[in-house]
C-alpha cells in the first residue's frame, strides 16, 4: 500500500476493491468530463467494472510495475494519480492523473502529480518520469508543466480515446533536472 500527503487536508492512498463504488460514483458524476480525455474511463460502465480496473493496478503494485494512487481529500475521493508501467530495466515510467469535475481549479491535480514525480525519483529511484497529455487538453498539459516536465515532441494519434485518435505531447523529467530544482529552491 502506497501513502503519500500532497498537502493538509489531501493525501494519495493506492485504490483498495473497497474504494470501488466511490470511483465508480466519481465516474459517473462526471463522465463527459473525463471520457473526453481519459484512455480508460468509457470502458468502466459498472462498479464491476471499475473493481476489475482497481484489481489490474493493485497486482502491478504488488509486482512494482505500476500503481494507480486515489486522492483523498476532506470530501472523499477527488480522483487519481495512474503510474501505467514502471520499466525497472530502463528506470523509467508513465504517469497520468484524472479529477472529478467538480475537484478541478484548486490546483489539486497539479500538487498530486508532483508528489508522485517526486515519490518516483526519491523512492523508486527512477531515472526518467513521462506524461502524455492529449495536444488539445491544455489544462492537463499546465498540470505537466507546472510539475517541471519538458515538451519533447508530439506522437500522432498515439492513443484512442472513447471515439477517436487523439495527438499526444510527450512531456519528461529527468532525475537530475528534479534534483537540481530541489537544489537550487533550498
Ligand atoms: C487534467 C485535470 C486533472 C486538470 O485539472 P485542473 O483543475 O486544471 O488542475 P489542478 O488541480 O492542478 O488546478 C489547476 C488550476 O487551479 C488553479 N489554482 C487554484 N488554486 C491553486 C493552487 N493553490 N495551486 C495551483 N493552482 C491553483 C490554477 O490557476 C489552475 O487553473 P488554470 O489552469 O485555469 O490557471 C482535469 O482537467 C481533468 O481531470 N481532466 C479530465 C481528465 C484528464 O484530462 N486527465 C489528463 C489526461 S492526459
Amino acid at each position: 500500500m502506497i501513502e503519500i500527503p500532497v498537502r493538509s487536508g489531501v493525501s494519495l492512498r493506492s485504490l483498495r476493491q473497497r474504494d470501488a463504488a466511490a470511483m465508480h460514483q466519481l465516474i459517473i458524476d462526471s463522465r463527459t468530463h473525463l471520457d473526453r480525455w481519459l484512455r480508460w474511463s468509457a470502458a468502466l460502465q459498472s462498479v464491476d467494472d471499475v473493481s476489475e480496473f482497481v484489481m489490474m493496478f493493485e497486482k502491478r503494485e504488488a509486482e512494482g510495475a505500476g500503481f494507480h494512487l486515489g486522492m483523498w481529500t476532506e470530501d472523499g475521493l477527488a480522483g487519481g494519480v495512474v503510474c501505467w508501467h514502471i520499466d525497472q530495466l530502463n528506470r523509467n515510467a508513465e504517469v497520468g492523473y484524472w479529477l472529478g469535475a467538480t475537484f478541478t481549479g484548486s490546483g489539486l491535480a497539479s500538487a498530486a502529480a508532483r508528489t508522485v514525480v517526486g515519490y518516483l525519483f526519491e523512492s523508486v529511484e527512477l531515472n526518467r518520469v513521462e506524461m502524455q497529455c492529449g495536444v488539445p487538453n491544455l489544462r492537463s498539459r499546465r498540470v505537466a508543466e507546472r510539475c517541471g516536465l519538458k515538451q519533447e515532441g508530439i506522437r500522432r494519434e498515439s492513443h484512442w480515446i472513447t471515439d477517436r485518435f487523439v495527438d499526444h505531447v510527450m512531456y519528461a523529467a529527468l532525475c537530475k533536472e528534479w534534483m537540481d530544482e530541489l537544489d537550487a529552491a533550498t
